[in-house]
């Protein structure tokens, strides 16, 4: 399977462009404690990556976002789990995401977050594709900005899977887009 897969990011792109941002967030958030939300599970590569350059206190925690899309209804239910108890009042929250696509779970999370009274929330995203966008929603970083007609391929890789496969992956690849089921 893995060589059906072709190389658009590679690791050393991607390892200068999270230095980048590390410098970049640690300039934000200097002198504060950063509480640092991962979305699982596509982020674990990118946020495990990101807190190594980011010399401040944090604190690491995930959540996760399931959505079940009823096409007929268009109904949208979804259901927020974090993996412990996270006290998001007063807390600089840094939302830390794989790709930004239309926009809807992560304005849901965001919502739901802002609920809680956090000091600050915003968003660091590996991948955006703005074209995409349902949800007027902007991340406050994007590490890779992918526009059409790239956005039509299915990125895999560095945390991203399809069917929880090719996470492993150092690099950012491309398949060619799975037909829906
Ligand atoms: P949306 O913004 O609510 O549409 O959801 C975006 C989510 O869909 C991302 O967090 C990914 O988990 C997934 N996703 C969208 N496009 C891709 C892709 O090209 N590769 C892998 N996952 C994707
Ligand atoms: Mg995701």
């Amino acid at each position: 399977m893995r060589d059906q897969v072709s190389v658009l990011i590679p690791e050393e792109q991607i390892a200068r462009r999270v230095a980048e941002l590390g410098e970049q967030i640690t300039q934000a958030y200097a002198g504060r404690e950063v509480c640092v939300l991962g979305l699982m599970k596509g982020s674990l590569v990118f946020m495990a990556d990101l807190i190594r350059r980011i010399p401040l206190d944090l604190t690491v925690h995930l959540v996760r976002v399931t959505s079940q899309r009823e096409q007929a209804a268009g109904r949208v239910m979804t259901e927020i789990v974090f993996s412990t108890s996270v006290p998001l009042e007063g807390r600089d929250v840094l939302l830390v995401d794989d790709i930004v696509d239309t926009g809807i779970t992560l304005s849901y999370l965001l919502a739901h977050i802002h609920e809680h009274g956090p000091a600050s929330l915003r968003v660091c995203t590996l991948v955006d594709k703005p074209e995409a966008r349902k949800i007027d929603l902007h991340p406050d970083w994007t590490a890779f900005p992918v526009h059409e007609p790239l956005a039509d391929r299915f990125l895999v890789g560095y945390g991203l899977d399809w069917m929880e496969r090719f996470r492993g992956l150092p690099f950012i690849g491309t398949i060619p887009r799975p037909t829906p089921p």
